[in-house]
Formats: C-alpha cells, structure tokens, sequence
C-alpha cells in the first residue's frame, strides 16, 4: 500500500508535511512531543487501572489517545500513541513502564550472547500496530500522523542500564569497551527499529520521527563513529518509503549537523540550541521546536512572546515545524498550549 499522503491530496498539502518538505505553507504548522499522556485529564480517565504498554497494545486505547490531544488542540500532526520500548516487548524483551520511572528491562544486555538472544522484528509481532494506525489515519484525514521509533543509542541505553541512567555510564563503557558487542547491539536496535517504522508507514502514517533523546551524552567524534552509523542505517530504511523523516534528541547542540547528515528531512532542535543557530547547522534541512517546555508555567504573555521569537526566525528556514524543544511536562495546563496553538496559528498566518 502506498503511503496515504501520495494518495489523499488534502493530505499530501497539510501544512505539516509541506513544511517538513520545505514547501510554501498557509501558516506554521504546531504539534507538541508528547501531546498524549498525562498532561490531560481525559486521557488519566482513560488509563485508569490500565497499564500503559497494555494500553499501548490496545487499538481501542490506541486511536482514542492519539485523537485526544488533535480534538483539544487542533494541532497540525498526530504522534502515534506507543513508546520507544513497545517493540521491544514486542520481540519478546521481558520489560515493562514503570509509572513514574520509565522503562525497565528485566535482563539488562551485557554480552553479545545477550544481544543475539534479542530476536528482530516482523510485521507479525505488531499487529496491532497496523491495527491502529489504520484506524487512526481514516479517523485523522487529512491531518498527517506521525509515526515514531526510538534511535539505537537511546534504546541501548535502557536495554544496558536496565532502566533510566542519568550519564549512561554502562552504555558508554560497552560503547568504549566492547566495541562488537556494541555494534552488535546497535545493529540489532536499527533494524527494529526500521522494520517498526516500515509497519508504520505501510499502514498509513505519513511522517516519521526518530527519537535520539539522550544521544547528546556523546562527544561528537563518538557520535559520528559510534552512534550515527545506525541511525543513518534506519533513516536510510525509511527514505525508501518516501515520507519525511524528523530526527530529534536532547542536548544536541554540537551535533545538530551530523543529525541532519545521518538522513534527517527535518532536524529537531531542543530549547538550548537558539533556533538561529539550529537552523545554520540543520544545512539547508527544514528544523522541528524549540520553545522552552517550561514556558507554560509563565504567565500566558510571557510564552507568547517567546513563542512568537521562535515563529518569526522559523519563517528564515527552509520549513519550521513549531513544537516545544522537548516533550509536554505532565505538570502542563493544557489551556496553555491549546493558546499557544492557536496564537502560533494565528501570527504566523501567510
Ligand atoms: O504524545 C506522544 O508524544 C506519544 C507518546 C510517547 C510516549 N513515549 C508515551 C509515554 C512518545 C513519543 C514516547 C517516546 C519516548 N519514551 C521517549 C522519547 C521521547 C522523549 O521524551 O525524549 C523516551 C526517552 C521514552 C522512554 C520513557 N517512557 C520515559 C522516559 C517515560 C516517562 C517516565 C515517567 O513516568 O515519567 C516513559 C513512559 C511514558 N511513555 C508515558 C507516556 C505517556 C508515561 C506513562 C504513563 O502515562 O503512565
């Protein structure tokens, strides 16, 4: 099946896309990493006795979730409602969410035996997957969905620590150690992490996004030898389907050019980087952000004015996709950012 954005006209010229392709647009397009999730009250009613990765495997769950923040908001993009470790349980990975903690492997990856006992991904461990982004691309119309994987450096870091890390210091070790164990490790992330993203867009998502969060713990010569390999590896994967491709990570100020080398169409840019300067290093590549998450718990003016800077030096890029430098903070009023939409619609109409 085709992507549905080179099916669906309405679709193929939302401002999301056109944006992410560095096409004219009617106006800047908005949507927030993690829009879904605990910032919104219908969607803790929701949860309620549900575990999330139970309801990560849930179409039902699924498609309600993703819809939720597009209604409040009417933002420009869903993001396919899941996390970066689903395919990993998938495969039969014994992990779980922890509330309040994040992911954490039972059996944290130490030895190539550990990692070969990993199996790959097919289409049939993620079923539901297609299941609901089906259901979720005839529900969206012509409002794009996103689809997503986490990017081999950032899923490494949970299947070696065992969980969240502040300085990753076992991943890096293996990293710096035991070099085929790594690349063994690397290799085995990247191709979940394409086959995933392929089941994606085969089911109708029609951009993707890569998530690097934590890839700004590395110098830029580890990067560029240990890391950007295997995300080249996946964006390479997906560019084969034709659908842009979104690379973003924290704290990748000084290897913002090497993201957008690796096969990024769009490169995301978190709030330290100055959008300016984001812009410069993306090379010629439309930019993702890069408002402040916290902003919204200044006064409304405040944000604003904030968010207004980052639509008029996004306007000097090839294309600009508004969304904060990092995921929706849970504390988050949603009336904050159903204003910033709105306002970000508002000034930046062509
Ligand atoms: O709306 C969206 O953006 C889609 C949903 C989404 C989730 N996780 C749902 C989720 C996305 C895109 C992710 C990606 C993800 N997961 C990343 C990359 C993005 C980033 O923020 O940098 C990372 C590093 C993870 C790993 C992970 N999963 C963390 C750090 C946590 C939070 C731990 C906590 O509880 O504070 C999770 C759990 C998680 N993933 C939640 C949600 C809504 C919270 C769990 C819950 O609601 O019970």
């Amino acid at each position: 099946m085709p992507a549905a954005s080179t099916t669906d006209p309405a679709l193929h010229a939302s401002a999301f896309l056109s944006a992410a392709r560095g096409e004219p647009v009617t106006h800047t397009p908005v949507w927030f990493m993690r829009q879904a999730g605990r910032s919104l009250p219908e969607y803790r009613a929701l949860r309620e006795g549900v575990s999330m990765l139970e309801s990560c495997m849930r179409p039902d769950l699924v498609v309600e979730i993703t819809l939720q923040p597009v209604r409040r908001y009417g933002v420009d993009a869903a993001i396919f409602f899941s996390d970066i470790v689903l395919p990993l349980k998938a495969v039969g990975v014994d992990l779980d969410i922890t509330p309040g903690v994040g992911p954490v492997v039972a059996s944290p990856v130490r030895t190539l035996a550990d990692v070969e006992a990993i199996p790959d991904l097919t289409p049939e461990h993620v079923g539901f997957v297609t299941e609901s982004v089906r259901a979720l691309v005839g529900e969206l119309g012509a409002t794009p969905l996103i689809g997503f994987a986490g990017a081999p450096f950032t899923v490494a870091s949970y299947l070696v620590e065992g969980g969240p890390s502040k300085d990753h210091a076992r991943t890096k070790a293996m990293m710096f150690g035991a070099p085929e164990v790594w690349a063994a490790l690397m290799a085995k992330i990247a191709g979940i992490a394409a086959a995933y993203l392929e089941v994606q867009v085969e089911a109708g998502a029609s951009a993707v996004q890569l998530f690097d969060s934590w890839a700004g713990a590395v110098s830029r010569a580890d990067y560029e030898q240990h890391v950007m390999p295997w995300s080249a590896q996946v964006l390479e994967r997906i560019g084969a389907t034709g659908v842009p491709r979104i690379h973003f990570g924290v704290g990748t100020g000084e290897i913002l050019d090497l993201m957008g080398a690796a096969g990024a169409d769009v490169v995301g840019v978190d709030w330290r980087v100055p959008l300016a300067a984001g812009i410069e290093r993306a090379g010629g590549r439309a930019v993702q952000g890069n408002l402040d998450p916290t902003l919204v718990f200044a006064p409304t003016e405040v944000m604003l004015e904030r968010a207004r800077e980052v639509v008029e030096v996004g306007r000097t890029a090839p294309g600009h996709v508004f969304n904060l430098g990092h995921g929706v903070i849970p504390a988050t009023d949603p009336d904050q950012l159903a204003r910033l939409t709105d306002f970000v619609h508002e000034v930046s109409q062509r």
